[in-house]
């Protein structure tokens, strides 16, 4: 009772209590102003997907019939970075991340695969490593460097390995799942993340993956 009532006091409102949304599966307070708008705008952003006009200077990285990627670096123009965070706070959101802050800023890049329809439909945001720790509770888990060295049961490892490139999320907008939109954003990724070489799967690490970025990179890793 007692830690309930220091509760209300701490959070400053008079009704408290997560509600969730039915159809975007945002978690929010209902009673908290803040909590409600970004909840209209996470709604709206789910439902809808967010629109994509374009710039001048927008860097296409690969161009494919049913779309285009675009790669946003940190120095590009403030509406391009807004862009990306517009679509970061939607995946944090579904995802029910709370918003990391990254190591090094300025080194990440982000991949946006815009589809015909002018629309963000998938997104990879990636940043340099140095090592990873092998993640594996099953055969399947996180794809880390050595996998040659390393039998495919081995548990948890509190080793590090070197790796390059890690993949600190990746979404892809729920209507257009299972489209290869995923492993062509990683394609590119790989191609586009040190100049002049192609990054070998033991290279790239999934930071913290979800069962379906588990399914995702298991297969991914292994074709
Ligand atoms: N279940 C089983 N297998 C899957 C799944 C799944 N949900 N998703 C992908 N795969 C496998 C399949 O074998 C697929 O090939 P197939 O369709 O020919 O069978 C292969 O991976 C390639 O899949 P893509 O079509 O390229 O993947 P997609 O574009 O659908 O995106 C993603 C996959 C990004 C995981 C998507 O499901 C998603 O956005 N999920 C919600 C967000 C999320 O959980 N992201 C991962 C977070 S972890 C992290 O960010 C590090
Ligand atoms: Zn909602």
């Amino acid at each position: 009772k007692k830690a309930k009532d220091q509760l209300v006091i701490d959070a400053g409102q008079k009704h408290f209590g997560a509600t969730v949304c039915k159809s975007c599966g945002m978690i929010y307070t209902a009673s908290n102003p803040e909590d409600e708008m970004q909840h209209v705008q996470h709604h709206h952003r789910f439902l809808e997907g967010i629109k994509y006009v374009g710039w001048k200077k927008e860097r296409v990285v690969a161009e494919f019939w049913d779309g285009k990627i675009v790669l946003v670096l940190p120095r590009d123009p403030s509406f391009a970075i807004k862009k990306v965070e517009d679509v970061q706070e939607l995946v944090d959101n579904e995802l029910g991340f709370q918003q990391v802050v990254p190591k090094c800023p300025n080194k990440i890049k982000t991949f946006l695969f815009i589809s015909d329809e002018k629309r963000v439909v998938g997104c990879l945001i990636a940043e340099p490593i140095k090592q990873a720790f092998r993640v594996l509770s099953e055969p399947t888990g996180l794809q880390s460097p050595n996998s040659k060295e390393c039998p495919r049961a081995w548990q948890c490892s509190d080793v590090p390995e070197p790796a390059v490139c890690g993949i600190s999320r990746i979404w892809v907008f729920r209507l257009k799942r299972r489209k290869r939109i995923a492993r062509r954003l990683v394609d590119t990724l790989r191609n586009c993340f040190m100049f002049g070489c192609f990054l070998s799967t033991d290279e790239i690490a999934f930071s913290d993956p979800t069962p379906d970025g588990k399914l995702f990179a298991t297969k991914y890793c292994n074709t």
